[in-house]
């Protein structure tokens, strides 16, 4: 795993909008897997204004989201296809031909999820996958206690994620209690893995995925049999890292260091 740590959040965000501009650029046409969540918006942000400019165009590039919650229709407003349309969809010249998210609304969830795991299967695989991080040590709806060998399907939600998830609901409007997610081995065949997570309700769920053994008790652990995942932080979610002082030499500010 590749641990960079950056003093604040903001810089945090725009070192992993880079990441993903610069998997587009040589390869416009690339397969992305992307993350809903509080975490995301400051990403999508810097991908929009990188479009704005002209610096990149993602028009070519097919898109993959994690998750949707079971029952929501794509127009509902706390749909991940709403927040992604919101947050960066509309705000760049992305193909609605080539955006996935699995629908939510489908008569039949199960088909439904293998249908999206079939379809991550004919246009993949994945260049470039973010993931966040739940409290909790989830990657997209992978509660604890997710198999590492999973494939896309339904999870129940934990109290602890619906809870975390009821600031984006309205009054009297409960989060879902289940969701499609992709599973936990179609995250790992991505070819790259970028996790961002800031802020220090992150920081235990953090210091287990790095340091932590592997175990489906904390899913973002499976991250350690990647041989490709960089870990972006704020210093409040690094804080708990007992490396971090080794990690910070490897990559001061979250630079990188040629030995050329
Ligand atoms: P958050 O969610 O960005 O809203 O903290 C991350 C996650 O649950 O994966």
């Amino acid at each position: 795993m590749k641990i960079l740590i950056f003093e604040t959040s903001k810089l945090a965000a725009a070192r992993a909008a880079r990441q993903i501009v610069e998997c587009v650029r040589p390869k416009p046409a690339c397969v992305l897997g992307f993350a809903t969540g509080g975490t995301m918006p400051p990403v999508y942000r810097h991908l929009a204004k990188a479009y704005a400019e002209g610096h990149v165009s993602f028009a070519s590039a097919v898109t993959f989201n994690l998750d949707e919650y079971v029952g929501l229709a794509p127009d509902h407003a706390c749909s991940y296809h709403h927040f992604m349309a919101q947050e960066l969809f509309d705000l760049t010249d992305f193909a609605p031909e080539h955006i996935n998210l699995p629908h939510g609304d489908a008569p039949d969830p199960t088909a439904e999820a293998a249908r999206y795991e079939a379809l991550i299967k004919a246009k993949g695989p994945i260049d470039l996958q973010l993931l966040g991080i739940g409290g909790n040590g989830h990657i997209g709806f992978n509660e604890p206690t997710s198999s590492i060998g999973s494939r896309t399907r339904i999870k129940t939600l934990t109290k602890a994620t619906r809870d975390a998830n009821q600031k984006y609901f309205g009054d009297g409007e409960d989060p879902p209690q289940y969701a499609i997610t992709v599973g936990i081995q179609t995250i790992l065949e991505s070819r790259e893995i970028v996790l961002l997570a800031t802020g220090a309700a992150k920081a235990p769920a953090v210091a287990e995925m790095v340091e932590g053994a592997i175990s489906a008790s904390c899913p973002a652990t499976a991250l350690q049999l990647h041989p490709n995942a960089t870990i972006i932080l704020d210093q409040a979610a690094a804080i708990n890292l007992k490396l971090r002082e080794y990690y910070f030499l490897v990559h001061p500010n979250g630079k990188e260091i040629s030995l050329a």
